[in-house]
């Protein structure tokens, strides 16, 4: 209290503050910059730690073979065919990353009102998983549930005379679970915010034996202006309308604990928070507010942001790059998905 109290005395009555410091004049109890003098120091007062663990790295997946086509809105993010994303997979096995999330571009032709080729047994998103998990299975692979990539409308919910309808939408999404679990996904990510997605899919997975596979659940995705280069690389765009009638209002932060709490009565494993940087304030919350892990999807947008300042020599990416994630790490984060995974584990093998 005292040292507050002398500190704000020089500050107020005008005094040369420069010849204080001089000759040391005051001698304050509490110093903070003692423990940021030298590396070792610093390094045992750090407060919060990254490394590849805590990274889920998002891969774009067509069907072909021999493609990795750049996605211009995201420079160095690529659309990989089924071979190349297996070589990718590896690659970042090698960095130490082991856990993924898969989305699938899907051609306009094979694209319906009712999302059909999502359990299909010959789409190509469910072989790939396959093979990716004979390939590697220590690996954690992730998938996406919701209609949009295979949605002739757009939208990760049915489509009804301009409405997009919940409970109607439930068994689709339990069907599509069903597939991805067969093909051997170890997680599920529900990311289209339906209501009731979450139990219906438990259930329909214990229904089918696959009480392992667990489930990362979008539980605060927001309307956000930030999905747009993930649009353009999976060409998901919604035909009509928008989704601000099942994702949240980004003015909103409460509503954010009664899905967690719906979530988590419905069984989700892991509740994510979407998109990261701009809704630090959720994460934070949702990470007090309750005991399961908190994951937090840095997206394509708010990635993009960074390249292009980077690509204009406005920013450094290698600093800024990792100062973003560890902001996601501070607010609560366990778990960040960015498309930023592979160039952290090169840069920091050790992590920060
Ligand atoms: C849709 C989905 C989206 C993202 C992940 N799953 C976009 C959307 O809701 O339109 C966005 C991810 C990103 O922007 O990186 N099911």
């Amino acid at each position: 209290m005292q040292c507050t109290f002398v500190l704000l005395c020089v500050l107020h009555d005008g005094s040369n503050i420069s010849s204080v410091q001089q000759t040391s004049e005051f001698s304050f109890l509490r110093r903070p910059r003692r423990n940021r003098q030298s590396a070792a120091i610093r390094g045992m007062a750090v407060e919060t730690h990254l490394s590849a663990q805590h990274l889920v790295f998002p891969l774009f997946l067509l069907d072909g073979s021999g493609i990795r086509s750049e996605i211009k809105s995201m420079p160095g993010i690529y659309r990989f065919s089924p071979d190349e994303l297996l070589r990718e997979v590896g690659e970042c096995m090698e960095l130490g990353i082991t856990n993924f999330v898969v989305f699938p571009a899907v051609a306009d032709a094979l694209k319906d009102k009712t999302a059909t080729f999502s359990y299909h047994s010959d789409n190509f998103y469910l072989k790939t998983a396959r093979e990716i998990k004979k390939r590697f299975p220590e690996c954690c692979l992730i998938s996406d549930v919701a209609m949009d990539p295979y949605s002739s409308d757009g939208h990760d919910g049915l489509v009804e005379n301009g409405e997009i309808v919940n409970d109607p939408t439930l068994p689709i999404l339990a069907r599509m679970s069903v597939a991805q679990a067969e093909a051997g996904f170890d997680m599920l990510g529900p990311s289209d915010m339906m209501d009731g997605r979450v139990g219906v899919m438990r259930r329909a997975l214990d229904e089918a034996g696959f009480q392992k596979t667990g489930i990362l659940s979008y539980t605060a995705k927001y309307a956000s202006a930030f999905y747009g280069p993930f649009r353009d690389a999976l060409d998901s765009a919604p035909k009509s309308g928008d989704k601000k009638t099942y994702q949240m209002n980004p003015a909103n932060r409460r509503e954010a604990l009664i899905e967690a709490e719906l979530d988590t009565l419905e069984g989700a494993d892991m509740l994510m928070v979407k998109p990261a940087l701009h809704y630090l304030d959720v994460i934070q919350l949702l990470k007090e507010k309750q005991p399961l892990p908190v994951a937090a999807y840095h997206v394509s947008g708010e990635c993009a942001m960074l390249i292009a300042a980077a690509q204009n020599g406005w920013l450094d990416f290698d600093r800024a790059m990792p100062e973003a994630l560890l902001s996601i790490r501070r607010a609560g984060a366990d778990v960040i998905l960015t498309y930023f995974a592979k160039e952290f584990a090169r840069r920091f093998p050790k992590g920060v």
